[in-house]
């Protein structure tokens, strides 16, 4: 059985189709490495995603990649690669789909009067002719093919009937009606929805799906009203992300048809408790921070500040919460050791933290906790995440911060003096800027020479009060290739030159053991 037929059998599940890693990658600045993206892919079939849109296979090598190994590394989920209507598209993803048990090609035309005029130069017929010939090549390499009308909402009806019959006719499982551009309301779009499924013949054979864009906020809004259309494939993404004002937030989708089934009676298969993790792993890997009022992974989310809230907390937690935080993986803070603490309390904190860390790897974090909780009061949970977090990144670097001096002030010029290690050999430069941080990523561009812009420096506090540790995103662009940094550490100044270095680390390849001196002089 197909996953659309087996969809088709269960007419209370919502599929949920995952483009974190697609349509969230493309959007402005947040593309990631392969590494993050596997870690993600991971997550997401770990939490039940029942499709993973993994790339876009001819957009580039690393795109290709990205989705041959996730199609390799994920067990339970389908894993989609998106192709334009064109041969050489479709044969990439087939091609980057094959290790897959479970794969699909995701095949899409532009159908909208402004699309075929302006972006395609096709009239209808030429348009169609492509609808059958993309969808027929798509099934020589699977028999699970979906096929999107994109800008469908601002379609001719009759004009996107037709393309839909064909698709279905050429093999289509899964129709996607796309509101590309975020334009519809829910009230046209479960209309829209329901049109199709009345009157395309063949309908019925098929799983229709939406894939709605957040221009005017409506996209949750608009999926769920598809699915009263009659849709059971919902496309969303962790937390949103996707081109402009993003997609569907996966985890808004989720807990809405969970919290309120009696107005949505249906279900998806998603481990609610695992959203969190997979919000604070994409906003990490994107550097696109969550803003702290989202809707069920904001920082605020569960926070009550006023009295009369709190009060009512206090009585029944029900009269101002709809939802339980521990149903979408939300821990209390808690406290949770000190510089007494041993070895053995680490490593079983660790495990309950989702970590598995070898010997040497353990060792090292253990070493760098004592030394936090010398400096720092309190240590709690987010602590000890941001820690081992960025001593994984460090560990897997070549290029590596050795030394850092920053002198600022009110008199003169920053300062400061920086010592990487390169290949083994230590280099120290020094720089002034117009501040520390200037000064300091100067002194570092003096020992990695590069030709990337600073396009993002974002600092975060992991925890409250002064003595908190600082996690720091760095974002560099050279061409079209964006490499996103992280460090962390309860000096700013320290946590930004590791994020720095991280970042210099992906665009030459910097894994350790590779060599990356001689790629420095070549970027
Ligand atoms: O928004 C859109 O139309 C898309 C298509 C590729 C489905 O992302
Ligand atoms: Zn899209």
């Amino acid at each position: 059985m197909s996953t659309s037929e087996r969809m088709a059998s269960d007419k209370d599940r919502v599929v949920i189709f995952d483009t974190t890693l697609r349509d969230g990658e493309q959007s402005p600045g947040a593309s990631m490495t392969l590494e993050e993206k596997l870690q993600i892919a991971q997550l997401l079939d770990e939490m039940g995603v029942d499709i993973i849109e993994a790339g876009f296979p001819i957009a580039s090598n690393g795109d290709f990649e990205a989705v041959s190994e996730i199609a390799k590394l994920v067990k339970k989920a389908v894993v989609c690669g998106l192709a334009r209507a064109n041969p050489a598209d479709i044969d990439r993803a087939g091609d980057a789909i094959r290790h897959s048990e479970r794969r699909r090609i995701h095949t899409f035309i532009g159908t909208s009067p402004l699309h075929r005029q302006f972006q395609l130069a096709l009239d209808q017929d030429a348009v169609h002719e492509r609808v059958v010939s993309s969808v027929t090549r798509a099934r020589n390499f699977t028999d699970d093919v979906e096929w999107s009308p994109m800008d469908a909402t601002r379609t001719e009806p009759d004009f996107l009937c037709r393309t839909v019959e064909s698709a279905i006719r050429c093999g289509a499982t899964t129709i996607n009606i796309p509101d590309t551009v975020g334009y519809a309301s829910p009230a046209e779009f479960e209309e829209l929805i329901k049109m199709l499924i009345e009157r395309v013949p063949g309908a019925d054979d098929v799983a229709f799906s939406t894939h709605c864009h957040n221009d005017l906020g409506l996209a949750v809004a608009n999926s769920l009203a598809g699915v009263a259309g009659g849709a059971r494939q919902i496309e969303c993404s962790i937390n949103g992300l996707g081109e402009r004002a993003g997609n569907a937030a996966l985890e808004e989708i989720v807990m809405a048809i969970r919290t309120r089934g009696d107005h949505f009676p249906y279900y998806t298969n998603i481990d609610t408790t695992m959203l969190m993790r997979a919000s604070k792993l994409v906003s990490a890997a994107s550097a696109f921070p969550v803003q702290y009022n989202k809707a069920i992974v904001g920082k605020n989310a569960f926070a009550h500040e006023s009295g009369i809230h709190q009060d009512g907390m206090l009585k029944n937690a029900e009269t101002y919460e709809i939802m339980r935080p521990e149903d979408v993986g939300v821990k209390a803070s808690s406290l949770v050791m000190g510089k007494h603490s041993g070895r053995h309390a680490f490593r079983d904190k660790l495990t309950d933290l989702g970590f598995n860390l070898g010997d040497n790897a353990l060792e090292d974090a253990f070493r760098r906790f004592k030394d936090l909780a010398d400096r720092k009061k309190h240590i709690f949970d987010e602590d000890i995440e941001a820690l081992v977090e960025d001593e994984m990144t460090q560990a897997g670097e070549a290029i590596r911060l050795v030394a850092l001096t920053v002198i600022a002030g009110t008199g003169g010029s920053p300062k400061a003096i920086v010592t990487l290690d390169i290949d083994g050999e230590h280099v120290t430069k020094e720089a002034t800027g117009d501040g520390p941080v200037d000064a300091m990523f100067t002194a570092i561009r003096s020992i990695t020479p590069h030709e990337a812009k600073l396009q993002l420096y974002q600092v975060g506090a992991v925890t409250e009060d002064s003595d908190a540790q600082a996690e720091v995103s760095v974002r560099l662009g050279q061409g079209d290739r964006i490499v996103t940094g992280r460090g962390a550490d309860t000096d700013t100044m320290i946590a930004s030159a590791k994020a720095y270095v991280s970042a210099v680390n992906k665009l030459v390849g910097g894994q350790a053991g590779a060599k990356p001196a001689a790629k420095l002089k070549a970027v």
